[in-house]
């Protein structure tokens, strides 16, 4: 494994070198992508003290990949496409159920149990088991996404690739993500909390508990905390305005489930092989 890390931080090194023509390059670098995808590799993970730990050369690895390859025509149907990646594949064998209109790149990794509505998943994302990726829900590259999530309908969790040190977004397990919720920028949700639909959490929006009137944080919503999208009152010179903040307006005591939001088991129900 250390070899494949030095080797991926020389090719970065050595932009000029990497190539479609350099196989060397190509076989290194598909060597990292397959390993994402059969999540034996993570783009990050949480560690001991509970902070998000980036592992660069990986996500190095999947900007090598844009470089080593060159355009493909692709086709399903009466639909072409022009791309330098290819989807994923094998979704039996994976225990994933994937609903036509989803599509999930290679390269980012889905753990049995996980369900695609019609949504899309990117290069390097992590999804865990249990999770529902509802209709027209986005997973960036490199997101990680916990066990037993559920990103509701039209909910975008932005991307990180570039910087390659950049923190992706984190969103812990049993955390719900209500509709049209847009979480970015390596913003984190902690466990088992509920973002109301249209909550918008990014690292420059303050957190606030309605409880007290604090700011907890910028850009992480604590475990267990129920948040829904409201305003804050600024004075500027030109007047007063109101900008948005993200407010806790409950807490749930670990592992309760929000009775709003409960899942049904019969969705998530399907063969999963062990
Ligand atoms: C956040 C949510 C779970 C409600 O949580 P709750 O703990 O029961 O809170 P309440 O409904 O008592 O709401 C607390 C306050 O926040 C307000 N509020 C609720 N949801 C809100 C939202 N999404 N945005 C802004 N304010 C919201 C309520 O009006 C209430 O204010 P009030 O006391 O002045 O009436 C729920 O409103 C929600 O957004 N669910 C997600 C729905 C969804 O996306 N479903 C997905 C389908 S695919």
């Amino acid at each position: 494994m250390s070899d494949l890390m030095s080797r991926i931080g020389y090719w970065y090194d050595h932009l000029a070198e990497v190539t479609p023509e350099n196989l060397d390059v190509r076989r290194d670098v598909e060597l990292v992508i397959s390993q994402l995808d059969d999540g034996q590799l993570r783009v990050a993970h949480i560690d001991e003290n509970n902070d998000v730990v980036v592992h660069e050369w990986v996500k190095q690895a999947i900007l090598l990949l844009f470089r080593a390859r060159g355009m493909t025509v692709s086709e399903a149907g009466p639909f072409e496409y022009h791309d330098k990646l290819e989807l994923k594949h094998d979704y039996t064998r994976r225990g994933v159920r994937v609903v036509p209109g989803a599509s999930a790149r290679k390269g980012s990794f889905l753990s049995p149990g996980v369900i695609l509505m019609p949504s899309y998943v990117n290069i390097g994302a992590w999804v865990g088991p249990g999770t529902m990726v509802d209709t027209w829900a986005t997973v960036g590259s490199c997101a990680q996404i916990g066990a037993n999530v559920h990103l509701a309908g039209g909910v975008g969790i932005g991307g990180v690739l570039e910087p390659a040190n950049a923190v992706p977004v984190v969103i812990e397990d049993g955390a719900f993500i209500g509709s049209r919720c847009m979480v970015v920028e390596g913003a984190r949700v902690g466990k088992n909390s509920v973002l109301g639909a249209g909550t918008i959490v990014t690292p420059t929006i303050p957190v606030i508990d309605a409880q007290t009137g604090e700011e907890i944080s910028r850009g992480y919503v604590p475990d267990n905390c129920v948040v829904v999208q409201a305003q804050r009152r600024r004075e500027f010179p030109g007047g007063e305005f109101f900008l948005p903040c993200v407010l806790v307006v409950r807490r749930l005591e670990p592992g309760e489930t929000h009775d709003k939001v409960a899942l049904n088991a019969i969705l998530r129900d399907h063969e999963i092989p062990t």
